[in-house]
């Protein structure tokens, strides 16, 4: 244990053992908030505490699965079983276990943003709104931000009418809508993860099912408190309502401008927000940067101190500068301008021996901005790479295959069924869609139903042949998918449905 205290400093040291109540750590970037957390978890681990009764919550998925990594190299085996989660797979986890007592269909699949904005555009096809005038984008933004702030169709519609805007009301009429399709598609997005969770949670109905999670969750911690937003901070009451032991971690810093939805005064009213009559929150700062030299530090030290709403705090590093000239500030003419300065540093730095260019790293605000230095850089040969511009799950033949997922459990799935439905080509092309959702709006069913239904229409014998094909295509792959490995059996389905040979003749 006393092993385990040594690799932190003294300020760290005091939030790690601090473990009765409610706990705020504000500090800077780079100075072992995340540390704080993992360390905690294990220092609880030690003195005997169930890993059951540990949650942590992170942002994404990565962050989460680094400090699983760390907490199972501190404390193997015990570790393991400790809930390390965003607050969205944690919802998904709660949502999939209770769906039956929820009322749920427990084989509800999740739409990412891409399926959301295809049935938002479905949505806004039926209010006939011109494309030009409102984006799906936009409205999908402005509905992730209305369940950021658990805000459900009805509440908005109400809003509106106090407000008259005319692009409100029709945002409403396409919200409103836009549930209804998710429920008959038996999905949920992202937003609705949290919003329902919530949703369940605050319904007496369900409290013995509250209560469960709450008596369960004697330790949470949340790290990057700076990004949540209401939705979040409403759901981290109710499982903490029991133990009251919140331990969160953020930079208030780090929030240049509110991250979807998230608003930085809910780190810096944490206090207010979860101190119970009995017990006040107790406040920390960490101020020690194991990341940056103090050179880098003292310039962003005189930049954040012009922030307004923060607590002060002056980080400070240990790490000496190897230059005098560490930081430099270039104004430039223009973007060309700007571009082939840095471009010249970088050939400046070829000079130097052992120079390896992917120790070089170029930041820009937007995307777009990549552009001009992408010309510049091959214009001086210097070899570069994007990165992050498509993301593996954003990748067309990742969504595809995750699509065939989806069809295989849930076929009222409308949105993944068309994606696949056709790809590869197997003879069911736009036309024949169209009309089978046109006889599904008549009879009032799905496009599934109409599908299987096929015999019934006057479709030629041609496409009657194409759809069997794809529904003895959809039988064998049902029949398999609960007798393989998921890894397996993404490997039989990707054999099965030709993907392979699809890629393989598009690259011809
Ligand atoms: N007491 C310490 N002794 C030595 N190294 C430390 C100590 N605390 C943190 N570090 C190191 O400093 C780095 C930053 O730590 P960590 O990622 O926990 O910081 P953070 O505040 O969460 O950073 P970020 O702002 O990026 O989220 C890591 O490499 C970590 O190992
Ligand atoms: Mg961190």
């Amino acid at each position: 244990m006393n092993e385990l205290l040594l690799d932190l400093n003294e300020q760290q040291r005091a939030a790690v053992e601090y473990i009765d109540g409610p706990m705020v750590v504000f500090a800077g970037a780079g100075t072992g908030k995340t540390r704080v957390i993992t360390y905690r978890i294990v220092y609880l681990l030690n003195l005997g505490v169930d890993p059951y009764n540990i949650l942590a919550v992170t942002f994404t998925n990565k962050a989460a699965q680094e400090m699983k990594d760390r907490l199972v190299k501190l404390f193997p085996h015990k570790a393991e079983n400790v809930w390390v989660t965003t607050f969205h797979s944690l919802c998904a986890k709660i949502l999939y276990t209770e769906a039956k007592n929820f009322g749920l269909e427990r084989n509800f699949v999740i739409y990412d943003e891409n399926d959301s904005i295809k049935l938002i555009k479905e949505c806004m096809k039926e209010v006939s709104v011109e494309p030009l005038n409102f984006s799906a984008y936009d409205i999908y933004e402005l509905i992730c931000r209305a369940k950021d702030n658990l805000i459900d169709p009805e509440s908005y519609k109400i809003n509106t009418m106090v407000s008259h805007q005319y692009y409100r009301e029709i945002v409403a009429e396409i919200y409103s809508k836009y549930q209804k399709k998710l429920l008959e598609n038996n999905a949920l997005d992202f937003g609705d993860l949290i919003m329902k969770t919530v949703e369940f949670f605050k319904n007496e109905q369900f409290a013995d099912i509250k209560n469960k999670y709450a008596q369960r969750f004697k330790y949470i911690h949340v790290d990057e408190y700076q990004d949540v937003n209401y939705s979040q901070v409403v759901l981290l009451k109710i499982l903490s309502s029991v133990h009251h032991n919140v331990c969160v971690v953020g930079d208030d810093d780090q929030t240049i401008y509110s991250w979807r939805g998230s608003n930085m005064n809910y780190l810096l009213n944490f206090k207010k927000e979860f101190s119970t009559k009995d017990i006040e929150v107790k406040e920390f700062k960490i101020t020690q940067n194991y990341r940056s030299k103090k050179t880098i530090l003292d310039i962003s030290n005189i930049l954040i101190s012009h922030n307004k709403h923060r607590v002060k705090k002056v980080l400070f590093s240990n790490i000496e500068g190897e230059f005098k000239n560490d930081v430099k500030i270039k104004q430039c003419e223009d973007e060309y301008d700007e571009a082939e300065f840095v471009a010249k540093e970088i050939l400046k730095l070829q000079q130097i021996e052992k120079f390896y260019n992917s120790t070089v790293a170029v930041l820009y605000r937007t995307n777009a901005q990549s552009r001009v230095f992408e010309e510049v850089f091959s214009e001086y040969k210097i070899p570069y790479k994007i990165v992050g511009s498509v993301a593996f799950y954003d990748r067309k033949e990742i969504k595809d295959i995750i699509a065939y997922l989806r069809v295989v459990v849930n076929p009222q799935d409308t949105v993944s069924l068309k994606r696949i439905i056709n790809v590869p080509p197997r003879g069911i092309g736009e036309t024949t869609i169209l009309y089978l959702e046109t006889l599904a709006k008549e009879n009032k069913t799905s496009l599934w139903e109409q599908i299987v239904k096929i015999d019934d229409t006057e479709l030629s014998l041609k496409v009657k042949n194409s759809v069997w094909k794809f529904l003895s295509l959809y039988d064998l792959l049902k029949k398999y998918k609960d007798t393989m490995y998921p890894s397996e059996f993404i490997k039989f389905l990707i054999e099965k449905t030709n993907y392979i040979k699809m890629i393989e003749e598009n690259n011809n």
